[in-house]
């Protein structure tokens, strides 16, 4: 397992008192899954991952903590697209078994989402940032549910993937995107290292190259090249960048390339696992 190089004196991303003997540990089960790696020697974490409820550990955060939220949760559309019963249905209620904001009724995902906002309100910096990839039809609510919350809207982008599933492709559109939304905290402008050139509000790649999921498949896995686009943008090094929704820990990857510190969350041991390789290993 490989260790980080220790770039700052007070590193370690900070958690309150309860959670703050954890520190060191980078994985810890609260269903009791044998998951967990300590980092070694005196040496604080660069990268903490933690796996439970997003909301449960978002509130052992100090306020004003951290500088981003790159994040990708679970897009609630799992009903809807059961309720369609097409194939897609069935396949994606396979795939989201163990996604607890998938299965959600809209009043519920939207009290979800409110607390979220609440807790990333709460943690981030003034001119902290949050980029959040989400569902076109959500984004609406999502923006409103933020703006309630103190964020500025900024940006809503797209992500376009050359290489989609060809499903469907006589009968409609092929679903080839995915789209964020771009938000600031308390203020109009945050980090955007944009070094003097212009950045579109839309990115293309091919689908997860199969070296990516060399330690096991997420069905949502997101680009590491999308993930370093956002992180070297939206952060600074050494900044201290929060996944609550990793999955299989893009983001933790792309910050531990970039010199960022990460504390990445999931509620699943088994994609805990995934990304606890990913970064370590
Ligand atoms: C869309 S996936 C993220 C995929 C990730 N971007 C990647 O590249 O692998 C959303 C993740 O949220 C997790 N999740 C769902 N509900 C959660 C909760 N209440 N707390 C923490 N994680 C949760 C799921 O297990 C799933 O892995």
């Amino acid at each position: 397992m490989k260790t980080q190089t220790q770039k700052k004196d007070n590193d370690t991303p900070p958690v309150r008192d309860t959670a703050k003997a954890e520190v060191g540990i980078s994985v810890r089960a609260e269903n009791g899954a044998e998951n967990a790696a300590t980092l070694g020697g005196d040496e604080k974490p660069q990268s903490v991952l933690r796996c439970g409820d997003s909301l449960s550990v978002l509130s052992e955060l100090d306020d004003s903590s951290c500088d981003l939220i790159l994040t990708d949760p679970p897009y609630n559309l799992g009903l809807f697209m059961k309720k369609r019963g097409t194939n897609i249905g069935k396949l994606r209620a396979n795939h989201f078994a163990v996604a607890s904001w998938d299965l959600l009724g809209f009043e519920e995902w939207t009290a979800k989402m409110d607390s979220f906002f609440a807790q990333a309100a709460r943690i981030l910096k003034k001119r902290g940032a949050v980029l959040m990839f989400m569902s076109i039809i959500k984004l609406e609510t999502v923006k409103q549910l933020a703006e309630r919350h103190g964020f500025y809207y900024k940006t809503i982008g797209i992500w376009h993937k050359t290489n989609p599933m060809p499903r469907n492709m006589n009968l409609q559109f092929v679903n080839s995107t995915e789209s964020w939304i771009y938000l600031v905290n308390g203020a109009t402008t945050g980090t955007f290292n944009n070094n003097g050139k212009v950045v579109h509000d839309f990115y293309e790649t091919t689908a997860v190259r199969g070296i990516e999921r060399k330690f096991g498949a997420h069905p949502t896995q997101k680009p590491l090249v999308m993930m370093e686009h956002f992180v070297s943008l939206l952060s600074n090094e050494g900044d201290l960048v929060v996944d609550p929704f990793m999955g299989s820990g893009s983001t933790g990857v792309a910050c531990r390339n970039l010199n960022r510190r990460f504390l990445g969350i999931d509620v699943s041991p088994e994609y805990c696992e995934i990304a606890r390789r990913r970064i370590f290993e």
